[in-house]
């Protein structure tokens, strides 16, 4: 049997950056849901399709292949034989990402996908409706959030790191329009599951979150007596 930890949260939270290292410290697979949605968003935009029309949303995703892999240095995306692991980070594809999110048939496409790796593996699966529909039976659920102004700043030295520019105001006000359109949308929205835990990560470092989402894990491995 598998080992599945869901974890949903608000855009920015740190969900990607603490999933993942604390994947690592556990030996289980890190899948970053937001990265599927993703890149169905480049695609469209290089498509010149708009993401918030259903009907041609739907109507491109036949077309559509979308890889993901598992590397040493996180997860690879592509767009067929194409590696658009970069590419996905812009504004562009986050705010793409958020509008074609919410069409059920994006939805349905990728639902499958999401439950195969969790059956083949053990997982710390990170999204917005990982806990609610994705992984309904998930041994642990997490709702991993931050206040949204500590994560337009958390974000904004992401950007200066990567020699981006950034501004506090703009990023703050995309952060609150995602959050909006996620926790409104009327499939899946973004809400804890009724049994998540909540993991508060503002004023932490991101070690300290790492290492509270690890014990989370390791408490709930000894309560249901798993060995894996
Ligand atoms: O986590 P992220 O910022 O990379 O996600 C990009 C967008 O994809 C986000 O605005 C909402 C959507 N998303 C979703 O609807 N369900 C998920 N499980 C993951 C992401």
């Amino acid at each position: 049997m598998t080992f599945a930890v869901a974890i949903d949260g608000p855009a920015g939270a740190g969900k990607s950056s603490i999933a993942k290292a604390a994947a690592g410290k556990l030996g289980f697979l890190y899948v970053d849901t937001g990265a599927l949605y993703r890149t169905i968003a480049l695609y469209l935009l290089r498509e010149q399709i708009d993401p918030r029309d259903p009907a041609a949303v739907e109507a491109a995703l036949p077309g559509l292949e979308v890889g993901i892999e598992a590397a040493e240095e996180g997860q690879k995306m592509f767009l067929g034989e194409e590696e658009v692991t970069a590419l996905i980070r812009t504004p562009e594809v986050s705010m793409a990402a958020s509008q074609c999110s919410a069409i059920p048939a994006v939805r349905a496409y990728l639902l499958e996908l999401q439950r195969e790796l969790a059956r083949k593996n053990n997982v710390l699966m990170d999204g917005r409706d990982i806990g609610t529909v994705v992984l309904p039976d998930a041994q642990l659920k997490i709702f991993l959030t931050a206040a949204a102004e500590e994560r337009a700043r958390r974000r904004v030295r992401q950007l200066e790191a990567a020699g981006q520019k950034a501004e506090f105001e703009k990023i703050l006000s995309e952060i609150c329009l995602r959050d909006e359109q996620d926790s409104r949308r009327e499939i899946a929205p973004l809400k804890p599951a009724a049994d998540s835990l909540l993991l508060d990560t503002t004023g932490e470092t991101l070690e300290e979150s790492v290492q509270r989402l690890v014990e989370m894990v390791e408490a709930r491995l000894r309560e249901q007596g798993t060995r894996l």
